[in-house]
C-alpha cells in the first residue's frame, strides 16, 4: 500500500505551489515517487547545480505593495512574490487599498509597485491610502530599504507620475531607496521582469546575514510568460447597437471558442488584440517614402502602435534625423503642447524627413491589446464570449482619427473572421453572494459588464435585487441592449433601472442626476448592505458618480461633508463600492 506524502508548509514554495505539489505528490505512489525523485536528481546533476537536499526556512521579509487598476501592478507583484518566496523571503503582499500606513515603518524591505490612471491620478483603489501617504502626519520611514517599479503609458502627458510621487514621497519619509526607479511603457512585460530580478537581487541581504536557501526558479521569466493564455475566436455576432441615425457606433461583438473557452466571471474583461488602420499605414509609409517595404507594412499593420506620439517619439526623431524645427519645439518647452491631440503621422508628415525601415520602426512602440469588459456570463453564452466596442472617432488638428481597436472592430471584423484575445480577470469587480443588493451604474459601454451581472444573476435564480443606472445620449438611438433590460426587469432578474439620456431635453442629464433625484432609496439599499458598482468613463463620470453620492449621504443623513466622505471610505473598505473605470 502506498502512503499519502505531504509536503510541508516550510518547503521553499508558495503556498499555491505547495498546495499544487500535494495534489500530484500527495496521492502518487511509491513508485511514481521513487521516479520523480530520481528524475528530479538526474536533471540538477546534468545542469550541475545540485544544492543542499533541504532548505533553511527563511525569515526575511519583503512587504510588495501593488496600486493596480486593471490588474496589470498586481499580477507583477503577485509573480515578484512568488519569485522571491523561491529565494527564501518571507513575503507579503498588500492592495495598497488595504495598506495599515503605520504598518509601513516596520517593513524593513519594500517594494511598491504603482500603476498611473486618469491624468496621472492612482488607482481608484488605491486613492484613500495614496492620498495619505501624501499628506503631513504619514509615518516616518526610517530604516526601510525600497524600490519603486512604475507603470504607465508614454502617450499620457503624466507618464507614470504616481510611481514618480511615491518614489519621492518614500525617500522623504526617511525610507532608503536602494534600487533605482523604473517607468515602464505598456510594453512592460520584460522590463519589469528584468527589474523585478535586479530589485530582489538588491534587497537580499549579503549570505553572511541570512538563511541558507535554495535558489533555483522554475518559473522563467514573466516576460517569457506574457503571451501566454492568447486564444483564437470567431465572430459569430457582429452588431451596431445604435440607430443608424446615432451618432456613436457601439458593436455588439460575440465571439465564439471552438477550443477551451476563457474561464471568465462576471466583471473580467477580454484584451482584444487588433490591427491597425490600413489607410493609416498607407499614408504613413508614403510619407516616410517607405511603400514599397512589404515586410515593413505587415509589421506596422499588425505589430506596432503607429498612432501613439509622445515626448518620447519626439526626441527619439531628433536624434535620429536631426531636425531643427522639431528641436526648437522641445528647447522652447512647447513639446507638450505641440503633441496633444497629434499622432505619429502629425509628426513626419509637419517635419519631413527621409527614414529607413529600422528607423521608422524605431519610432513605435509594441502594439498593445486593448481591454474590453464582457458582457455575457458563462453560465448563459456557454462557449461564447460577448463585448460592447464603442468606435473612438474625432478630428483634431484638422485631421480624423480613428481609435485602432475600435476600429478594427467596427470597421474591419465580420462574422466569420478571427480575432485573438485573452482573459484579464478582475477579482475586485466581482458579484457578491447571491442573497446580496447591487446597484450598478454604468453609462455607455460601462453597462456591458452589468449585462454579465444580469444575465448571471438569472441563471443561478439569485435572491438580492438588482438596480441599473444606465445612461446615453438619445433614447431612441442609443439605448443600448433596450430590449434585454425590458425583458429582465419583466422576469425580474433586474429589479429597478433608472435612464438618462443627455441630448433629449435642452438640459443635459447624466446618470449621476438620477442616482441624486433617487438618493433616500439609494441610502436605504447601502444601509441594506447592497454593493455599489461604477463602470465607465474614468474622466468625469466616475468622479461625479462618486461626489453624487456623497452628497446624497450628507443629505439623506444630514452628515457633514466629511463625515460623508468617511461613509464612502467606509463602503469602499468593506469592497462594496467597487469600480471598474477607463
Ligand atoms: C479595464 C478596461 C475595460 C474597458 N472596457 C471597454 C468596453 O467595454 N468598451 C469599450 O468600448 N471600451 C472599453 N475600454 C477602453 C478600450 O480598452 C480602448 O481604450 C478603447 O476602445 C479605445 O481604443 P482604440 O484602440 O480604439 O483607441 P486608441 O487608438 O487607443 O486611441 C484612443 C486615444 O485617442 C485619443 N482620443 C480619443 N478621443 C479623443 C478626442 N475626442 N480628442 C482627442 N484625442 C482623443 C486619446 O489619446 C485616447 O487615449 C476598456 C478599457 C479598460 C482599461
Ligand atoms: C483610462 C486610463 C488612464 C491612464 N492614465 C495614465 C496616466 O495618466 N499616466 C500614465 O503614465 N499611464 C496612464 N495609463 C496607463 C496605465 O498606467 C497602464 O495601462 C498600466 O499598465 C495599468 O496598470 P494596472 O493594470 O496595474 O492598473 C492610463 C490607462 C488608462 C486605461
Amino acid at each position: 500500500m502506498s502512503r499519502a506524502v505531504a509536503i510541508p508548509n516550510t518547503a521553499p514554495f508558495s503556498e499555491e505551489d505547495v498546495e499544487l505539489l500535494n495534489r500530484v505528490v500527495g496521492p502518487a505512489t511509491a513508485v511514481q515517487r521513487a521516479w520523480l525523485a530520481g528524475f528530479l536528481a538526474g536533471v540538477e546533476q546534468a545542469a550541475g547545480t545540485a544544492h543542499p537536499a533541504t532548505a533553511a526556512h527563511s525569515v526575511e521579509p519583503l512587504t510588495i505593495v501593488f496600486a493596480s487598476e486593471s490588474g496589470n501592478s498586481e499580477k507583477l507583484a503577485s509573480d515578484m512574490a512568488r519569485q522571491s518566496r523561491k529565494l527564501g523571503f518571507r513575503s507579503t503582499l498588500i492592495d495598497m487599498a488595504d495598506l495599515d500606513l503605520a504598518a509601513l515603518a516596520s517593513a524593513r524591505r519594500l517594494v511598491v509597485i504603482a500603476a498611473t490612471w486618469g491624468e496621472g491620478e492612482p488607482p481608484g483603489r488605491a486613492a484613500r491610502v495614496y492620498s495619505a501617504l501624501m499628506k503631513e502626519g504619514a509615518p516616518r520611514l526610517d530604516g526601510v530599504e525600497y524600490g519603486v517599479l512604475a507603470l504607465g503609458d508614454t502617450a499620457y502627458a503624466e507618464f507614470c507620475a504616481v510611481g514618480k510621487r511615491i518614489d519621492e514621497r518614500l525617500a522623504e519619509l526617511g525610507a532608503k531607496r536602494i534600487v533605482a526607479r523604473i517607468d515602464c511603457d505598456l510594453d512592460f512585460a520584460e522590463p519589469a521582469a528584468n527589474w523585478i530580478g535586479a530589485a530582489l537581487e538588491a534587497l537580499t541581504p549579503p549570505a553572511a546575514e541570512r538563511s541558507r536557501v535554495i535558489e533555483v526558479d522554475f518559473s522563467g521569466n514573466a516576460a517569457a510568460k506574457s503571451n501566454s493564455g492568447i486564444v483564437e475566436a470567431e465572430i459569430v455576432d457582429h452588431v451596431n447597437l445604435n440607430s443608424s441615425r446615432s451618432a456613436k457606433e457601439t458593436i455588439h461583438l460575440a465571439l465564439a471558442f471552438d477550443g477551451v473557452v476563457p474561464a471568465y466571471e462576471p466583471g473580467d474583461s477580454l484584451d482584444l488584440y487588433a490591427e491597425n488602420d490600413p489607410a493609416y499605414v498607407e499614408e504613413l509609409l508614403a510619407l516616410t517614402s517607405l511603400s514599397k517595404d512589404d515586410a515593413l507594412r505587415g509589421e506596422l499593420l499588425t505589430a506596432r502602435d503607429v498612432t501613439t506620439l509622445s515626448l518620447k517619439t519626439l526626441d527619439s526623431y531628433t536624434a535620429l534625423t536631426g531636425h531643427r524645427d522639431v528641436k526648437t519645439l522641445i528647447a522652447e518647452g512647447q513639446a507638450r503642447e505641440w503633441i496633444a491631440g497629434r499622432q505619429l503621422i502629425d509628426l513626419v508628415a509637419n517635419f519631413p524627413s527621409a527614414l529607413s525601415a529600422e528607423q521608422l520602426r524605431g519610432l513605435t512602440r509594441p502594439l498593445s491589446p486593448r481591454a474590453y469588459s464582457i458582457a455575457s456570463s458563462r453560465r448563459e453564452a456557454a462557449d461564447e464570449a460577448h463585448i460592447l466596442v464603442s468606435a473612438v472617432r474625432y478630428t483634431a488638428h484638422g485631421r480624423a482619427r480613428k481609435g485602432a481597436a475600435s476600429n478594427y472592430v467596427a470597421e474591419r471584423l465580420k462574422p466569420g473572421a478571427r480575432v485573438r484575445v485573452k482573459l484579464r480577470p478582475n477579482r475586485h469587480f466581482a458579484l457578491p453572494d447571491p442573497g446580496r443588493d447591487i446597484i450598478m451604474v454604468g453609462p455607455g459601454t460601462g453597462v456591458a459588464p452589468f449585462r454579465a451581472f444580469v444575465q448571471d444573476r438569472r441563471v443561478t435564480q439569485a435572491k438580492g435585487k438588482s438596480w441599473l443606472f444606465f445612461g446615453d445620449r438619445n433614447f431612441t438611438h442609443d439605448f443600448l441592449y433596450q430590449l434585454e433590460w425590458q425583458e429582465a426587469l419583466k422576469e425580474g432578474s433586474l429589479t429597478r433601472m433608472d435612464v438618462a439620456f443627455s441630448r433629449d431635453r435642452p438640459e443635459k442629464t447624466y446618470v449621476q442626476h438620477k442616482m441624486w433625484d433617487r438618493r433616500r432609496e439609494l441610502i436605504d439599499w447601502l444601509d441594506n448592505g447592497a454593493h455599489f458598482y461604477v463602470c465607465g468613463d474614468v474622466k468625469a463620470m466616475a468622479k461625479d458618480v462618486r461626489a453624487t453620492l456623497t452628497r446624497a449621504y450628507a443629505d439623506v443623513k444630514s452628515l457633514t461633508p466629511e463625515a460623508a466622505d468617511a461613509a464612502i471610505a467606509d463602503l469602499e473598505r468593506d469592497k462594496r463600492y467597487l469600480q471598474d473605470v477607463y
